[in-house]
């Protein structure tokens, strides 16, 4: 059977993991919430078209700031408002550190990570997120960048969130990180810091090869790239990393990157804190651009014809507030979610194996 949308009502302490221990993270609740079903957006909306971070106007950059000092500010005025910063990235502590068992399997984890729920879900999230944004500052065609981490010259943290005066900005990361250190897909705490002109050609290219490998080994092999199946009442497997996709395993490298190198990694390192950054669904919408891209190499082929996928449904709140029920099978056409990402050249698909 597919995975169940949680029950608001069960919601319990989270799991922040070494350093952190159990938090509270569950959203407020009341026994009047209902859920609707989701709806498209209507067609005659404006589509808003996600660009590449390092290359924004100043216009977009300000607008983007505006937005999210406005999602930081309902926090301070109303922290239960579900719109607000610190709710948003709640959201991701909830599916992620274990707030919620599975409906009907009192101790199994609802977790959305580690398998093929991976892409899926995180669209969904940034679907709701960027609306609310958008809501905030009065504009239907606001679109989230993407951290367009797949071309060398994107492979450093945008110095959008680099500069410590803007909305954009968060303490809690590698300041090491911060231009001209490289990004480096298989980064692991303690790395150095890239210092030769040689040895960041070298990362930059290792970061190609990798992409490259990963979508030709993958693009028959959807489980490959998308992560393991997982159905109601099956817990994610231990060995993680055997389950998760290979996207996901990049992503995952960047996160690392982007955090502190000490425990307990906090924000971008962390589950249960990495959307406090808002570099998060930078990176996010990143990650989604590249699935994106793999569906379309496949032709928009669905990955998986398994009702267990395709139904598995999750729960967001929209910019009305309104929490909706949203299902896997109704995300993959960004154009009916009216967003689209504007196109780059991918230098990574002429890197040969
Ligand atoms: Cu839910 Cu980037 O992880």
């Amino acid at each position: 059977a597919p995975i169940s949308p949680p029950d608001l009502s069960k919601c319990h302490l989270a799991d922040g993991g070494t350093g952190v221990g159990n938090v509270q993270c569950c959203p407020p609740y009341s026994s009047d919430t209902v859920p609707i079903d989701y709806q498209f957006p209507a067609s005659s909306k404006p589509l808003r078209i996600r660009r590449p971070a390092h290359l924004l106007e100043k216009e977009e950059i300000e607008k983007y700031k505006e937005a999210i000092a406005k999602m930081r500010e309902l926090t301070t005025t109303d922290p239960s408002d579900p719109r607000g910063w610190m709710q948003q990235a709640n959201v991701h502590c909830q599916y992620c550190n274990g707030a919620y068992d599975q409906v009907g399997y009192d101790n199994v984890r609802l977790q959305v990570h580690f398998s093929w729920l991976f892409l899926p879900w995180h669209r969904w999230y940034l679907h709701f997120y960027e609306r609310i944004l958008g809501n905030l500052i009065g504009d239907d065609s606001f679109a989230l960048p993407y951290w367009n981490w797949d071309t060398p010259l994107g492979m450093y943290a945008p110095s959008i969130f680099v500069d410590t005066t803007s909305s954009l900005y968060d303490e809690n990361r590698n300041l090491s990180h911060y231009p001209p250190a490289v990004l480096d897909y298989k980064y692991a705490y303690g790395d150095a810091v890239p210092s030769t002109e040689e040895a960041v050609q070298e990362v930059v290219n290792q970061n190609l090869l990798e992409l490259s490998k990963t979508y030709k080994e993958s693009l028959t092999l959807p489980e490959l790239f998308m992560g393991d199946p997982i159905r109601a009442g099956e817990a994610t497997e231990t060995d993680t990393e055997a389950s998760s996709g290979r996207l996901e395993i990049i992503h995952n490298g960047v996160h690392q990157w982007t955090g502190p190198d000490t425990v307990p990694y906090m924000d971008m390192g962390n589950f249960y804190s990495a959307g406090r950054d808002p570099i998060f669904y930078c990176h996010h919408s990143n990650v989604d651009r590249m699935w994106q891209i793999y569906r379309s190499m496949r032709g928009n082929k669905t990955e998986f014809k398994d009702d267990d996928w395709l139904n598995s449904s999750f729960l967001f709140v929209d910019e009305n507030k309104q929490l909706v029920k949203v299902k896997v099978q109704d995300c993959f056409n960004p154009l009916k979610l009216k967003y689209s990402y504007e196109e780059v050249e991918l230098p990574w698909a002429e890197v040969g194996i």
